[in-house]
């Protein structure tokens, strides 16, 4: 994506909001694209990965966080970064038919799995460019993927955009502790024996690194203070931040009206 230039010469050409010139665009859009060829690798081992890291919970986890919605039987829900459609399946199991159920991923391989497995909606897109129309869905869920919503403050108000007034939010995250012994305890649990460990049951070296990428990016994730701020100032409100035990935490908001 490009940054709108409009600005004379020896003008700053910024992101409105972000203070970022052309090179942070450049750099968002090869991190978009390394991303991409993460998921193309790891997509055939990313379901198996799920239920191992989740001890088989993860798709009862992610039902549970979407049923506290309590979404009305003709909502409109987007599932942002749906990667193989945990959520989105999960959602088109809670709801009534009534209901639709839009998936919305950048990677075609993860795409792919999640339409075999029976997603009924899906488009290609991502936390910047979302393929929906102004104020036309009622909420959008989205499941450890908030660390890709990049340049963050765009990806937000890209999701206002597309909500309703008071429509919901809801982003599902892995969150570690700023410092200290936790924290040093999930990056060696995460890159020196999942990482290894997974490669082998999983006998793809795809699983390794995917998680010793999951490490990076989430040690990498501001605080859910900052987040809930950057929400705040994109035009959201009711926020809220739940930690759901281990690494889980969860992020609610509202759009407010105009
Ligand atoms: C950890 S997976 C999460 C998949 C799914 N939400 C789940 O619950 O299992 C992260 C997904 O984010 C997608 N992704 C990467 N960059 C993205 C971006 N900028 N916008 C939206 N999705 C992105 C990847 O293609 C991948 O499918």
């Amino acid at each position: 994506m490009k940054a709108v230039t409009t600005a004379t010469p020896g003008e700053d050409c910024s992101y409105p909001g972000t203070g970022s010139g052309e090179n942070e665009i450049e750099t968002q859009v090869a991190r978009q694209a390394e991303a991409v060829a993460l998921y193309t690798e790891a997509a055939q081992v990313y379901d198996r990965l799920n239920q191992l890291l989740s001890a088989g919970t993860g798709n009862w986890y992610r039902r549970q966080a979407l049923d506290s919605l309590q979404l009305a039987p003709e909502s409109r829900v987007i599932d942002l970064a749906c990667g193989t459609g945990a959520l989105a399946l999960a959602a088109q199991k809670l709801l009534p038919e009534t209901a639709s159920i839009l998936a919305v991923d950048p990677t075609p391989a993860m795409r792919a799995i999640a339409r075999r497995a029976g997603v009924a909606e899906i488009q290609e897109g991502s936390f910047t460019t979302i393929p929906a129309a102004t104020g036309s869905c009622d909420a959008v869920v989205s499941a450890y993927a908030l660390r890709y919503a990049d340049p963050r403050r765009i990806a937000f108000r890209e999701i206002r955009r597309v909500l309703r007034p008071d429509g919901d939010l809801l982003f599902l995250e892995m969150i570690v502790a700023p410092a200290g012994w936790q924290r040093d305890l999930t990056r060696a649990l995460l890159t020196r024996l999942l990482a290894p460990l997974t490669s082998v049951l999983c006998r793809d070296p795809a699983a390794g690194k995917l998680i010793k990428h999951l490490w990076q990016s989430i040690s990498e994730l501001d605080a859910p203070a900052v987040i809930l701020s950057d929400l705040e100032e994109a035009g959201f409100t009711s926020l809220e931040y739940r930690h759901a035990g281990g690494l889980l935490g969860e992020f609610r908001a509202r759009r407010t009206r105009d």
